[in-house]
Parts: C-alpha cells; sequence; structure tokens
C-alpha cells in the first residue's frame, strides 16, 4: 500500500484549468476585466490581520456585504461569477473569485499571477466583517478599521489613509504603489463612488461594455503602465481621473521612488505587482490543502 498515490486533497487541477479558460473566455466576450479585478480587491481588502476577520473568503457574495456603500456595482459581478460556479461546484467561491481577477489581467496583456488555490468559502454571513474598511479614493478618509462606520476622519492626508488600510492587511509601501497601479483599467462611475465629475468622457462615452465613466488611463481595457506614465509626466487630461489616493503616490517620499520606477519601466511593476497581487489574494484566507493547490 506503501506506493499507492494518495488522491490529491483540494481542488482538482482539471477543475481549475479548466476554470481558468472559462474566466478568460469571459473577459474576452464581455469586456468584465475591471469589474472581475474590483471584485476580487474588495472581497480581500476588509481584512484585518489584529482582529483576524474579512479576507478572500467569498463573504462578498452574501448581500449583507455587497450592501456596502464601498460595493456598489459589484452586485452586477457576482453575477458573472455564480454561471462559473455552477459549471465547477467543485471549487470554492473564493477560489473563482480570485483566480476570475487573476484571468482578467493576464487576458488584459498583464502578467500571470502565481496564484495558489484550495481557498475555503465563509459559510455564513457571520463572515462579514464591520463596513468601513475599504479606502476612499477622496476625503473625508474614513478610518479603515470598521471601528466607527460612518465616522469619518478628521485627516485629510490620503497618504495616512492609504497606510491605515493596506498596513492593516500586513501590506507595506512598494505593494500599495504596485496595487494601486490596477488603476490602469477600469473607470469609476458618479453613481456608484461618486468619485468622478463627468459622467462620461471621449474614452469612455461608447463603452465597449457599460457605457460612461471616468477611467484613469486612454487604452483602460489594457493592463500596462500606463497609470504611472500618466502621472509621472503630471499629465493633466479633464478626461481623465486622478484621485487624491492616486495623485499621493507622486507626492510622497516613501510611494514616489516606486510610481516613479513603474513609470519608466513596465517590468519593474508587472515584476511588484504580480507579487503584491498574489499576498493581496491570500489575506485572511483558510486554503485545503494548507499549502495550496497551484496550477
Ligand atoms: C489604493 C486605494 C484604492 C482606492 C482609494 C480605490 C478607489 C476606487 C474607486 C473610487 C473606484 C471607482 C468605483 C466606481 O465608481 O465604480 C475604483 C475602481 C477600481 N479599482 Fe480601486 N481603489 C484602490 C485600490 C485598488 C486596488 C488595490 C485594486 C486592485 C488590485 C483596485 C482595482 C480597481 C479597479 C479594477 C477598478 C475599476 C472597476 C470598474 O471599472 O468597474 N483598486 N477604485
Amino acid at each position: 500500500m506503501g506506493n499507492v498515490k494518495s488522491k490529491q486533497a483540494g481542488p482538482s487541477k482539471k477543475a481549475l484549468t479548466s476554470c481558468y479558460k472559462d474566466c478568460t473566455a469571459l473577459v474576452k466576450e464581455r469586456k468584465c476585466a475591471p469589474i472581475l479585478v474590483r471584485l476580487a480587491w474588495h472581497d480581500c481588502g476588509n481584512y484585518d490581520r489584529n482582529a483576524r476577520n474579512g479576507g478572500a473568503c467569498a463573504s462578498i457574495r452574501f448581500d449583507k456585504e455587497l450592501a456596502h456603500g464601498c460595493n456598489a456595482g459589484l452586485d452586477g459581478a457576482m453575477g458573472l461569477i455564480q454561471p462559473l460556479k455552477d459549471k465547477h461546484p467543485g471549487l470554492s467561491y473564493a477560489d473563482i473569485i480570485q483566480m476570475a481577477s487573476a484571468a482578467a489581467i493576464e487576458a488584459s496583456g498583464g502578467p500571470k499571477i502565481p496564484m495558489r488555490y484550495g481557498r475555503v468559502d465563509a459559510e455564513t454571513d457571520a463572515a462579514v466583517p464591520i463596513e468601513g474598511r475599504l479606502p476612499d479614493g477622496e476625503a473625508p478618509f474614513g478610518q479603515a478599521d470598521g471601528a466607527c462606520p460612518g465616522d469619518k476622519s478628521e485627516d485629510p492626508d490620503p497618504a495616512a489613509h492609504l497606510r491605515r488600510v493596506f498596513y492593516r492587511m500586513g501590506l507595506n509601501d512598494r505593494e500599495i504603489v504596485a496595487l494601486s497601479g490596477a488603476h490602469t483599467i477600469g473607470r469609476a462611475y458618479k453613481e456608484r463612488s461618486g468619485v468622478p465629475t463627468l459622467d462620461s468622457t471621449k474614452y469612455t462615452a461608447e463603452g465597449p461594455g457599460t457605457k460612461g465613466g471616468m477611467s484613469w488611463t486612454r487604452d483602460w481595457l489594457d493592463f500596462n503602465n500606463d497609470y504611472f506614465v500618466a502621472l509621472a509626466a503630471g499629465e493633466k487630461n479633464a478626461d481623465l481621473l486622478e484621485m487624491s489616493t492616486d495623485a499621493v503616490l507622486l507626492t510622497d517620499e516613501g510611494f514616489k521612488p516606486h510610481a516613479l520606477k513603474y513609470g519608466e519601466s513596465q517590468a519593474a511593476f508587472f515584476e511588484d505587482y504580480a507579487a503584491a497581487h498574489k499576498k493581496l489574494s491570500e489575506v485572511g484566507s483558510t486554503f485545503d490543502p494548507p499549502e495550496g493547490v497551484s496550477i
């Protein structure tokens, strides 16, 4: 019996590989990469390493979490995930949500992210953490610890806000800057975050996909380093979005060297982005098997 191979624990590699292909096809067909990336980030982004709750456990699929103000519009993204779950019932929601984001980035021209799978789903909405832990793009900035939902900080410093949010998850300055580069894709909407000044721009009026919103870059479906190139150039373009938390990446002494480096070298951005994205995709997750499964 000593030579009999035990069955692989956790999700099957065959199902993972098949689901990754389905995610890639979905992104190409529906042009939905940005919203899938935002969905996965918001599942992770409420992690608190001290409170030991939140994180990549698919609690975002529950209405209670989707109703958090920061998650406006993400019910539509969950609607894209559900058919994948129906087709691949052996995979967890948490894995599919994170996989769809990684596949979306690769399909948009970004790096291949060295993902692990086997995340265990939160079973009930009791796992939904307190509201108020995701970052705000503009002041007034939330406390980010969720201790006082709705209680906005008097501190107008976007750098301090970003550090409160990302340090709480165990991420550092380089990772904050690299991950902010995800805004090289996607758009913000007045009726969701309320951050943009325009309903629509010359880059977004015709879609593809949903029409309107304000993008950070011209080619907002291409994952590249244009976000940092525009920041470094100090480009002022009324049709492009720049939030306070974007602009501060070039003015804060801890963030600036990374932002400049990523503007100069797409390869450097891709390398750091892939590592930071992998780390973000695992915050707060329990893996079965504990070492995870890679494809
Ligand atoms: C650094 C702090 C961050 C702030 C303040 C922030 C804020 C925002 C806001 C206000 C929007 C617009 C939402 C809407 O109106 O629909 C947005 C969109 C987006 N965010 Fe972030 N975000 C941050 C970090 C991240 C990270 C870490 C990622 C991924 C790794 C990410 C990925 C995205 C994407 C892809 C979109 C576009 C979604 C779409 O087009 O539907 N963001 N973000």
